[in-house]
């Protein structure tokens, strides 16, 4: 009954509210002499001579499958093709991973309205051949006037207020994100990274068949909020839906982004973001220039652990996805998990088990670690988790009514972490960024073709009651002025041996973490290719509510099986959306693939 929210979301498409992109890219690769023709060869690419670490020929692809494309020098996977193109096409001019990124991330905001952004924000993972990481934190951060119960009617009954219209959104962090990726990584003029996205805004994109129903989609839940302004953007002049093949022009937010690419700074003071301010404010928000203006994207040591030989680097709080990610992988080794045939019985049972305790953790203890002590260090403990782990019982399931989190806190003053992390390798990102649901509030700021999010639901809007993805959550993750609210965004990279292995990423709210465990596990206890990882079934359990959430291509022996375990299993149509990259360990080459299959998007390589 708490879940409708949840339900609504998880029934339908629940895939691509969230884009993660990732990138990869060694200038220094050239092809072996043996290895054929790259799929998206480029005979005028300038060849630089080989660096013997760097050697790769071209990956095994399956014939006809359009979900994956196989490279030497680079490659894209991303939820739009033409945002694809477009950062495939900055790594041809020289550019790096993070420069392609920032290309990919503006240009998402045009092609992928329904989560690529300027009026969201996100994490991205970075990291650099010669062994820098880093883990960019540009999460929205409630506006100065945000208070605790905010969202509560008179009878203190929480209301929609934290998910439709502008009152939901949170200050913007996607630009000044981007801008400090590229003043930390990036080599190509910034102007020249949001470009690309200007001429697909103003000249017009061609739309493909999941966009323009995502579009109708848009529009449909606009029309329901009396929101015919914003509504008129996604649909045509007389107010009927565009269909696959149409182009499709933004001119606003062509503007807003000429004016972002004269000056990023531009969408956090002066008159753009005194404009935005004041058109908020009356729409019913609470923005006002200053928080604007002190909005500031950090820049943060990621999480990074040792799992199977392996490196993991991934996503510190305000993001609970590196810290889950971490509890699960160790639970893999410390229950033996990859011992278990993938996908039995035996394996989802332990798996699940270990994330009813994980998101248990999750909820109460994670917050934004500049208003609240964040147990980090002992979170991400192996003795910790051990002890976490004892009451496993290998043929039942335990209720979720009988698990608690691991710890009670003091009170304590803010905690920082930091990690030191070393390693060479081809340079990579990962991004995951977001509106929250699928077009956020469903306002787009007149004028300025912004799109506004409703990240303010990922707070716990009353502590101990369901947000939209189910996740009950306690006070660690309570409204505060100027806080980020916890996400579980898990934008990640996997290194072996000191090169780059993988990189992983999905949308899909609180089922992105338990998507990229099983897509990292895939890769490393179970030593599939990351095609067959990302295609594979998906199952995810979170403490609350209690019950393993499974896709309708789990074998119905395996969910008999784990019903006479005691678990409840609840069918949704489609988890995530994993857009992941791997270096293929038999070539050395790059095999990206995109989720075609559960929500669209493209992958591209050379
Ligand atoms: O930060 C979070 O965890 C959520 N706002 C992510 C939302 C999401 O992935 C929606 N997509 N399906």
């Amino acid at each position: 009954m708490h879940h409708g929210i949840f339900h609504s979301l998880m029934k339908g498409r629940f895939a691509g509210t969230t884009v993660a992109l990732v990138l990869a890219c060694t200038p220094a690769a050239v092809p072996n002499s043996d290895s054929a023709t790259p799929q998206t060869g480029d005979a005028a690419a300038p060849v630089t001579p080989p660096a013997a670490a760097n050697r790769r020929s071209l990956p095994a692809r399956e014939a006809n499958d359009p979900a994956t494309a196989v490279g030497i020098r680079g490659a894209v996977t991303s939820a739009e093709a033409q945002a694809s193109e477009a950062g495939l096409e900055i790594l041809k001019r020289g550019g790096n991973a993070v420069d392609a990124a920032i290309a990919v991330g503006f240009a998402l905001a045009v092609t992928h309205p329904s989560a690529g952004n300027l009026g969201g924000g996100g994490f991205m993972v970075v990291r650099m051949a010669d062994g820098r990481t880093a883990a960019i934190d540009y999460r929205e951060v409630a506006p100065g006037a945000a208070s605790r119960n905010m969202y509560l009617d008179a009878k203190g009954e929480k209301t929609r207020g934290s998910l439709d219209g502008a009152k939901a959104a949170g200050i913007p962090g996607t630009v000044a994100g981007l801008q400090l990726a590229r003043e930390k990584f990036g080599t190509i003029p910034w102007a020249e990274l949001v470009a690309p996205a200007i001429a697909l805004a103003q000249g017009g994109h061609t739309l493909d068949s999941f966009h323009a129903d995502d579009l109708r989609g848009g529009v449909e839940r606009m029309m329901k909020l009396n929101l015919t302004a914003s509504a008129a953007i996604y649909r045509k002049a007389d107010g009927s839906a565009y269909a696959a093949g149409d182009t499709w022009k933004q001119p606003e937010l062509a503007a807003t982004l000429a004016k972002v690419a004269a000056d990023p700074r531009a969408f956090y003071e002066g008159p753009l973001a005194d404009e935005m301010a004041k058109q908020v404010t009356a729409l019913g928000g609470i923005w006002t220039a200053a928080d604007l203006k002190n909005y500031k994207a950090v820049l943060r040591d990621p999480i990074v652990f040792q799992y199977r030989g392996h490196e993991i680097v991934t996503m510190p709080p305000p993001s609970a996805g590196g810290v889950v990610l971490r509890q699960l992988l160790a639970a893999s080794e410390i229950l033996e998990i990859d011992t278990k045939p993938w996908h039995s019985v035996d394996e989802i049972h332990l798996y699940v088990e270990a994330a009813r305790r994980t998101y248990a953790d999750r909820n109460f203890l994670l917050g934004d670690p500049a208003f609240v002590n964040v147990p980090l260090q002992k979170l991400l403990d192996p003795g910790y988790l051990r002890d976490r782990l004892k009451d496993v019982d290998p043929l039942k399931a335990t209720p979720s009514s009988k698990v608690a989190a691991g710890m009670t806190l003091g009170t304590g003053s803010t905690q920082t972490t930091h990690f030191s992390v070393v390693d060479e390798a081809g340079n990579a990102v990962a991004n995951t960024f977001t509106l929250n649901t699928s077009f956020g509030s469903k306002v787009v700021i007149p004028g300025t073709g912004v799109l506004l999010n409703n990240e303010m639901d990922d707070f716990a809007a009353k502590p101990g009651t369901p947000n939209a993805y189910g996740l009950v959550q306690g006070e660690q993750n309570k409204i505060e002025p100027g806080k980020r609210m916890l996400s579980s965004m898990t934008p990640t990279i996997v290194v072996k041996d000191g090169k780059l292995r993988a990189v992983v990423g999905t949308p899909g709210g609180s089922t992105i973490s338990t998507t990229v465990t099983q897509v990292v596990r895939a890769l490393i206890d179970y030593g599939v290719t990351i095609d067959k990882a990302v295609q594979a079934t998906r199952i995810h359990h979170q403490w609350m509510p209690d019950q393993i959430t499974a896709e309708p291509s789990l074998d119905p022996a395996i969910a008999a099986g784990l019903r006479e375990r005691g678990h409840k299993i609840e069918e949704w149509d489609s988890i995530g959306h994993a857009n992941c990259i791997e270096v293929d360990p038999a070539t050395n080459g790059y095999r990206a693939v995109a989720d075609v299959a559960r929500d669209g998007g493209k992958a591209v390589a050379y």
